[in-house]
């Protein structure tokens, strides 16, 4: 496994992370139900597997079927916690009683007696959101708990990256979570410049879009979609730009962990997408670059 520095929280984390979603929501189509036995002993496999292949970062949320993900990822990690970094998430909207008592729940369903990064579990950061944190009691709350030490890091989720910024702004967050992938580029334009000043570690949400992408291509170029692995593709995207520290991809098996482990292992990127053309005329100006480069190339052979 690789392993990359958080940014301000000096800590070492692997390449890519554990996303806690799926282990808390059954999917017919896919045959996966981790609340009956079968599928939660399956779905702790898949947590002990990621993390004998080195997968120290682990995300969850209290909001994951309602603690369910926390707890299967409590049980699995029960007696193995030294090395790891239990991320986790509480929901907006509560006042600084209900913030603690959130984050208490966790720890217990998590088996922890601290976690390493403790997230506002956000969408879109409106004026009014972010003044709830701010002034309302929420961030309040977390940084009484990180005095008492029951959590190391703070930070922010989020589904609009751009909304995110007057909270980077504040120098509280030490990660941000934010939606960025091959289809959703948003973040590449600002927040990730600006994590990447800041010190800020960086993580993702929704790294292989969620399957949003391969669904899509399902229906629009079958014959890609049934000869290409859009998962894989998907994945070395996210990990050709050098602003992003972790992934956190969603896994259901071990098999699954095994793959995607193995694909970091032994991917080098091409290029650095934080350097890639971004407008149109960069875009003309780089293809014309490479036109003529490949005519100079030509006339010497
Ligand atoms: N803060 C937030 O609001 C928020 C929102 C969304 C997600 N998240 C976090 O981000 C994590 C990732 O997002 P996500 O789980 O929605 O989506 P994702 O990581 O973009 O995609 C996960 C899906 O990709 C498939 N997959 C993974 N590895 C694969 C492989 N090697 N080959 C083929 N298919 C593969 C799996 O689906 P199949 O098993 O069906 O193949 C898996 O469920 C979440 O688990 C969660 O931790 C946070």
């Amino acid at each position: 496994m690789k392993y990359v520095t958080l940014g301000r929280t000096g800590e070492e984390v692997s390449r890519i992370g554990f996303g806690g979603f799926p282990i808390s929501a059954p999917n017919r189509a896919r045959g996966w139900d981790p609340y009956t036995q079968e599928g939660r002993a399956t779905a702790i496999r898949t947590v002990r597997r990621a993390v004998e292949l080195g997968i120290n970062y682990i995300d969850t949320a209290a909001a994951y079927g309602n603690g369910h993900s926390e707890s299967i990822i409590g049980e699995a990690i029960a007696g193995r916690r030294d090395g790891l970094f239990i991320a986790t998430k509480v929901v907006l909207g509560l006042d600084r009683e209900g913030t603690v008592r959130s984050v208490h729940d966790s720890l217990r369903r998590l088996g922890c007696d601290h976690l390493d990064l403790i997230q506002f579990h956000g969408g879109i950061y409106t004026d009014d959101v972010t003044c709830h944190v701010l002034e309302e009691g929420p961030m309040d709350a977390l940084l009484e708990l990180r005095r008492q030490g029951k959590v190391r890091f703070i930070g922010a989720t989020t589904e609009e990256p751009y909304s995110l910024l007057p909270l980077m702004r504040t120098g509280l967050l030490d990660v941000v979570q934010i939606r960025y992938n091959l289809i959703y580029q948003s973040a590449a334009h600002h927040v990730l410049d600006e994590a990447r000043e800041q010190d800020i570690g960086v993580t993702l949400m929704r790294p292989l879009t969620s399957g949003i992408f391969q669904y899509l291509a399902g229906r629009l170029l079958p014959e890609l979609a049934s000869s290409a692995d859009l998962y894989e593709a998907c994945l070395k995207y996210v990990l050709s730009d050098s602003r992003v520290h972790v992934p956190n991809v969603g896994m259901r098996w071990p098999e699954e962990v095994e793959k995607n482990v193995r694909l970091v292992d032994e991917f080098e990127p091409p290029f650095d997408v934080a350097e890639l053309p971004r407008g149109t005329n960069k875009v003309y100006d780089a293809l014309d670059a490479e036109t003529a480069q490949d005519e100079r190339e030509h006339e010497h052979r």
